[in-house]
């Protein structure tokens, strides 16, 4: 994972290059670091935990400086494992983004020439860059011969010592650049840009840029010059404040009812999903996701199989990738993602893309690699999501998916126009709704005051609520640290009962559909045996009360509708919980927001 930023050509790289970091740390935070060039030397600045707002750095004058906020993966966050890596004579400093496959088989390479100080994958590419570079030769010749030994999906920021050169690669892992002319900054995202320019260029795999005194000069895979194609930076990128709320996951659970209506309103049903004639070649539909995105995945199963009858496998995608999964003609792909970095579902895409299948992405991150690898992208617009368990990406995610299921159960003809509007139309009831259920916050707030010493819950649901039930799970674990687990309902007679005890706080989802009196009937089980239920019920249900310790009540929507609903109240209850167990909310430890490592 990890977060890069390099700048070079004026008097400020410093304080630049901390705050791109620090509009980077969703993508790792757990250690940072800058090599800044001055009068023919690197210095280098590390330390353990989130950059803070105003870190000592040393008294230099610079123009030219890197920096890296990290997640690890190879050796444990401390100031050693931490980035910049420098080369042996400390001429040659790297930034990394992603994993070098073969870095061990690599440095076994260089075992006898060099002393390793670090447990990186990383610093690897330092002392090679050095071998290469006392070859003979420019540091950007260097760094070509250097990266065709690398196997892995990365991304480099390099400088050196003595030349007013700042130079990025890309295999796999987001480069973007942005300039004025005189001066240069490149990232791994154009959020940390979007304070400096308004205009980016994507680097592509294989793709080397040098920026020097001279501007910006991208290379491509054997080295020939390219012309850059700048790109406007998408507004949604702009930056998200902290609004009177202590933390961004309350506020972004808040911002729900205007991010689903706005999503609702963005939704053009005329478009063109698919080109002329693919539609009717259309045989089943893969869904690829990770983590929470790929249980919107599953609530869209249901409704696609309903509405569009077409069969539909949801997967996660760093299984599909490793499968060599069958893909057929007709087969299309939906890939859904928040941020459209994870390289899990991007590797995914690109086999079942390499594969023949037709690629749409589901995305909340405009310009980000998901949306440039697909045929078709269909925006979420939540806007930026800052905290690190996804909220409102998810909710938004649903709508999406809804409104994709509807268009193509009206493309394919297995539904009328007429009731095709009519459940467009039901959207328009969710906004009220989530702000209703939200109102509930009193009663979450003293049911985790109640629960937040409990070690571990269970979450059960049916049908589309099973995957509301693992969502419910994945946020608790995710910020509170409480062992958690989201089963269907009726699986629990299978194995997890045993787990039941009366210090088990179990989570149901028990709203009034076709599955209610069974999922009574599983209350009851947990009852009969000591396990200290809290509901999600219907409004003006009489009946919940009776078997449970809690009842959370939502209002009602369309049946299908239901699961933007009942996920509310367990993003709450994941919130408090959180709060009263002192955990840092929106950076949870171990987690990045973006997961950009396989
Ligand atoms: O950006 P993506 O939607 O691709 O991220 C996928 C998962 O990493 C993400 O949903 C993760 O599970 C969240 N932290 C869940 O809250």
């Amino acid at each position: 994972m990890c977060g890069l930023f390099g700048t070079r050509g004026h008097q400020h790289v410093k304080e630049t290059v901390v705050s791109g970091l620090q509009d980077l740390s969703y993508r790792g935070y757990d250690s940072w670091g800058l090599a800044m060039q001055s009068s023919g030397k690197l210095h280098v600045s590390k330390e353990v935990g989130l950059i803070p707002d105003k870190p000592t750095l040393p008294d230099i004058d610079t123009s030219l400086a890197i920096g890296h906020t990290r997640w690890s993966t190879h050796g444990e966050p401390n100031v050693t494992n931490a980035h910049p890596h420098l080369s042996a004579d400390k001429r040659i400093a790297v930034v990394h983004n992603g994993i070098i496959d073969n870095y061990t088989e690599l440095k076994d390479s260089l075992n006898k020439q060099v002393t390793f100080l670090s447990e990186t994958d990383t610093e690897v590419v330092a002392h090679l860059l050095a071998e290469a570079y006392q070859g003979g030769g420019t540091l950007p010749e260097a760094l070509r011969k250097v990266v065709k030994r690398l196997k892995g999906r990365f991304a480099l920021l390099v400088i050196d010592a003595e030349h007013d050169q700042l130079l990025a690669f890309r295999q796999g892992s987001p480069v973007v650049a942005g300039t004025d002319g005189a001066r240069q900054w490149i990232a791994s995202d154009t959020f940390a840009l979007s304070r400096q320019c308004n205009e980016a260029m994507y680097l592509e795999d294989g793709q080397m840029l040098l920026a020097d005194a001279k501007g910006m000069h991208l290379y491509g895979n054997d080295g020939n010059i390219l012309t850059p194609h700048m790109e406007p930076i998408s507004t949604q990128s702009a930056s998200s404040k902290l609004e009177h709320y202590q933390h961004f996951m309350r506020q972004e659970i808040d911002e729900q009812a205007a991010v689903i209506h706005r999503t609702t309103q963005a939704w053009d049903p005329e478009q063109h999903l698919f080109p002329e004639n693919a539609l009717d070649a259309l045989q089943r539909i893969i869904i690829l996701g990770c983590g929470t995105s790929w249980h919107a995945g599953l609530v869209a199963e249901y409704w696609l199989e309903r509405y569009a009858r077409l069969p539909v496998d949801v997967e996660y995608a760093s299984e599909f990738r490793y499968r060599d999964p069958l893909i057929q003609p007709g087969d299309c792909v939906i890939a859904i993602s928040q941020s459209g970095e994870t390289a899990d579902t991007n590797a995914a895409v690109d086999v079942a893309k390499e594969k023949g299948a037709y690629i749409i992405a589901l995305c909340n991150t405009p310009g980000s690699t998901l949306t440039r690898l697909a045929d078709h992208v269909c925006p979420t617009h939540a806007g930026m999501e800052i905290g690190v368990a996804s909220t409102k990406a998810f909710t938004t995610q649903l709508v999406v998916l809804y409104q994709i299921s509807i268009w193509l159960a009206e493309k394919l003809k297995n539904l009328d126009k007429s009731i095709c509007c009519n459940k467009y139309a039901d959207l328009d009831t969710l906004p009220e709704a989530v702000t209703e259920t939200l109102q509930a916050e009193a009663n979450i707030k003293t049911i985790a005051e109640h629960y937040h010493k409990h070690p571990n819950a269970l979450y059960l649901g049916r049908g589309l609520h099973f995957p509301i039930a693992l969502e419910g799970a994945l946020k608790l674990k995710e910020v509170s640290y409480v062992h958690a687990e989201g089963y269907p309902a009726a699986e629990m007679k299978h194995g997890p009962i045993a787990l039941i005890d009366s210090q088990m706080p179990v989570v149901v989802v028990a709203i009034q559909d076709h599955t209610y009196e069974k999922v009574l009937a599983n209350i009851a089980e947990i009852k009969a045996r000591q396990g200290r239920i809290i509901a999600i019920g219907s409004k003006n249900d009489t009946q919940l009360t009776q078997g449970c310790d809690h009842v959370i009540t939502v209002p009602n929507v369309t049946t299908d509708l239901m699961p933007l609903i009942t996920v509310l109240p367990l993003q709450l209850l994941a919130y408090h919980i959180a709060a009263y167990r002192g955990c840092d909310i929106d950076k949870p430890r171990n987690l990045a927001k973006s997961v950009t490592v396989e």
